[in-house]
């Protein structure tokens, strides 16, 4: 039986190359052998966006984005998370199956009290949706970065106490696949991030993305020495470039008398190779928010008879209706 993957990209902004590489990629990479279920998380995002021009721009940004990266809506669904209001019944039951004090350890929560701010309460439910929207589409895998490895481990306890409590099989407990880019980095080093504003837009035109490639940081060999292949601009290139270009990169390094500068000139072909025909169908995509509205209904009316299932099932579980 063909297995399911699902994922959430939240509408908070055009996606950065980590976004790209640790979560879009390798789920379009994924659809081609499961059922492929992206959507775009919109009303995660409102636990932190409050101007509503930005929220429903970046709505269509994401939409275009998984499109202009290659996701195919006839044979993989997309669709808006508040399309979907069975979501927010799932996350009601799971809310009822996981303790508060579990919340409380989520990293998003904690970080805000961190911070000395005071998080709203979706902040602190946030999990739960996320729970909702994963376990109403009985998902087998969930293509994410290792930012979001506890979230899955909240949403795989939410399934197995609903399964005990309600009878096995009443959801499906998903894994985590945790991807082939975990942990992309940004200019600085640290994992690229829109809050940290360490990275680009994955769209950005020619000049523009050498511009930035040029920021990342390196060693500060000179240029005659030999340099181990090794850094952010190392980890980059391992995942645009072909296994032989890779050992091409690294002999040059080795041999000494090539910079850093050049290793990123490298770079920049090889992300510009890769990214040159995602920036030309998204430029022609997104404009057309009207096209875009059509598969966002298209994908809705098809992800809401597979939800309308699940909850059927749930509810019938758990004895509110059905039998
Ligand atoms: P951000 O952290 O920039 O706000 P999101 O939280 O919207 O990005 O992440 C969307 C998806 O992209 C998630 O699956 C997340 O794990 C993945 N992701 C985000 N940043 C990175 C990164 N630097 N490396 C790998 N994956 C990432
Ligand atoms: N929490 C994810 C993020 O911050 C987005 C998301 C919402 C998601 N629901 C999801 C990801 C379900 C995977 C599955 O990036």
């Amino acid at each position: 039986m063909k297995k399911t993957s699902l994922t959430g990209v939240k509408p908070t902004g055009v996606p950065h190359l980590g976004n790209y590489l640790g979560a879009i990629r390798p789920a379009l990479r994924l659809a081609e052998h499961h059922h492929g279920r992206y959507f775009i998380a919109d009303y995660h995002a409102v636990t932190t966006e409050r101007d509503p021009a930005a929220l429903r721009a970046a709505i269509y940004d994401v939409a275009a984005t998984w499109l202009a990266c290659g996701l195919d809506p006839a044979s993989t669904l997309l669709y808006r998370q508040s399309d979907v209001p069975e979501v927010f019944e799932l996350a009601w039951v799971l809310s009822c199956v996981v303790a508060t004090g579990q919340l409380e350890r989520g990293h998003a929560y904690k970080d805000a009290l961190g911070r000395g701010e005071a998080p709203n309460a979706g902040i602190f439910f946030y999990p739960v949706l996320m729970a909702a929207d994963i376990l109403l589409f009985d998902t087998h895998v969930v293509p994410v970065g290792q930012d979001q490895k506890q979230h899955l481990e909240l949403t795989r306890d939410m399934a197995v106490r609903l399964n005990h409590h309600y009878g096995e099989g009443t959801v499906v407990v998903p894994e985590a696949l945790i991807t082939e880019a975990p942990l992309v980095p940004g200019f600085d080093g640290q994992k690229m991030s829109k809050s940290r504003g360490n990275g680009f837009s994955i769209f950005l035109g020619e000049k523009e993305l050498r511009k930035q490639v040029m920021k990342f940081v390196t060693g500060s060999e000179t240029l005659e020495e030999p340099k181990a292949a090794q850094g952010t601009v190392w980890d980059l290139y391992q995942l645009v470039a072909g296994p032989e270009e890779q050992e091409a990169l690294k002999a040059k390094l080795a041999a000494g008398n090539y910079g850093w500068g050049h290793a990123k000139q490298d770079l920049f072909v090889a992300l510009d190779r890769e990214l040159k025909p995602l920036r030309e169908r998204y430029a022609a995509l997104r404009p057309d928010e009207a096209g875009l509205d059509r598969v966002l209904a298209s994908g809705a009316e098809r992800a809401r008879v597979i939800a309308r299932a699940t909850m059927g099932r749930v509810r019938a579980a758990i004895g509110i209706a059905g039998r």
